[in-house]
């Protein structure tokens, strides 16, 4: 290993911290022996907070319509080949009701910007959920809204909320989106969430069109100033009906050597081994685990909409029924160790 990618390890283990210019170096200096000194450190710290528990989260993906146009998105709205839906508060209901019976004890309801969606809508949805259920987690992931829908929201009972910030340099958010998605208001957005009182989850692709370590290392600074309870980071997949789609995927073995370094930055962050890194490798999520992740997010869509849910192409879990999919995720977790548990899964500050 390089002598400079070693100091650096040591210095983010023992201060949490690196300046923008260290995070930068630190990247570009990845190889297979600072990959495996982050992967022990991040692990050791993880199991000192968590030990070998794994906490999971049930995905519904309520609806597939949204009003914008990310150039990355599989369902971005001019893309006309997506076959649109949208469940209703039954059905959504029902999925919870499901999940609750599996052993889920957070809902993650996620979605596009659809303005079916309303404060009504969702804060009637949200209350139920937890009237049936009031020893689980609401999770929200529906995108950009006001403050006062932000507030509306947890006063009827939303546990979290989470907006990846995409991208936390400014240029490069305006190449990943139109011109009326403003980075500003992004930002805003996960400035509101927190203030409200939300845990709040921010996060990023992993080799999204147009990042190097200079974009990567902002969004580490970012992470370290911003101090997200949940932190959503997975490679980007490109989807056949976007602007991007001959770019290439996003790397394994970035994404975990990110991992790892943000376990290190913030130690008691909750952090998925996501859909998209199962995706890009068939042993991805069991890969994130080793490397300092604590959640997994599997399925909970009925299996009717699960293919239109497609953000990216060749996404896994499409075919799978919920009991399957959290039963399989079980089965990994299991084979390499941990532990999938019945548990909200707040963090441990
Ligand atoms: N509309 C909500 C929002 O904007 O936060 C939630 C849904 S959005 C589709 C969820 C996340 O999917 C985005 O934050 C983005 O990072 C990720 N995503 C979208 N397209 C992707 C792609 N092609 N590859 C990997 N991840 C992608
Ligand atoms: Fe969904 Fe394996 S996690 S089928």
């Amino acid at each position: 290993m390089n002598n400079l990618a070693g100091e650096l390890i040591e210095k983010l283990y023992i201060d949490r911290s690196l300046t923008e210019e260290e995070y930068a170096g630190l990247i570009e200096l990845r190889d297979e022996e600072s990959a495996a000194l982050l992967r022990e450190y991040a692990v050791k710290v993880r199991k000192s907070i968590y030990g070998n528990s794994v906490f999971t989260r049930g995905l519904i993906e309520i609806s597939n319509i949204c009003k914008n146009d990310c150039y990355y998105c599989g369902i971005r709205a001019g893309n006309k080949h997506c076959e649109r839906y949208r469940l209703t508060p039954q059905e959504i209901l029902m999925c919870a009701d499901e999940g609750y019976r599996l052993g889920f004890r957070t809902f993650v309801m996620q979605g596009g910007e659809d303005s079916y969606f309303t404060d009504e809508v969702l804060c009637d949805i949200i209350s139920e959920i937890k009237a049936r259920h009031s020893d689980c987690a609401v999770t929200l992931s529906l995108g950009e809204r006001s403050r006062e829908s932000y507030q509306r929201l947890f006063d009827a009972g939303a546990d979290r909320y989470l907006l990846r910030h995409e991208t936390a340099d400014k240029e490069h958010y305006e190449k990943l989106h139109p011109g009326k998605m403003s980075f500003d208001n992004r930002m805003r957005c996960l400035r509101d969430l927190k203030e409200i009182g939300y845990q709040v989850g921010c996060g990023f692709m992993v080799g999204s069109p147009y990042q190097t370590a200079k974009e990567l290392a902002k969004d580490l600074k970012f992470i370290e100033s911003f101090k997200p309870d949940m932190c959503g980071i997975g490679p980007f997949i490109p989807h056949k009906d976007t602007l991007f789609k001959d770019e290439p995927a996003g790397s394994l073995e970035l994404t975990c050597y990110l991992l790892s370094i943000i376990r290190l930055i913030h130690p008691p962050v909750l952090l998925p081994a996501t859909t998209a890194l199962g995706t890009i490798h068939p042993k991805g999520r069991e890969l994130g685990i080793l490397v300092g992740a604590n959640v997994v997010m599997p399925n909970l869509s009925p299996v009717s909409v699960r293919k239109k849910y497609e953000l990216y192409d060749n996404k896994i879990c499409t075919g799978e029924e919920s009991a399957q999919c959290r039963g399989c995720l079980s089965a990994r977790m299991q084979s390499i160790g941990y532990e999938l548990v019945s548990d909200r899964g707040d963090i441990k500050k």
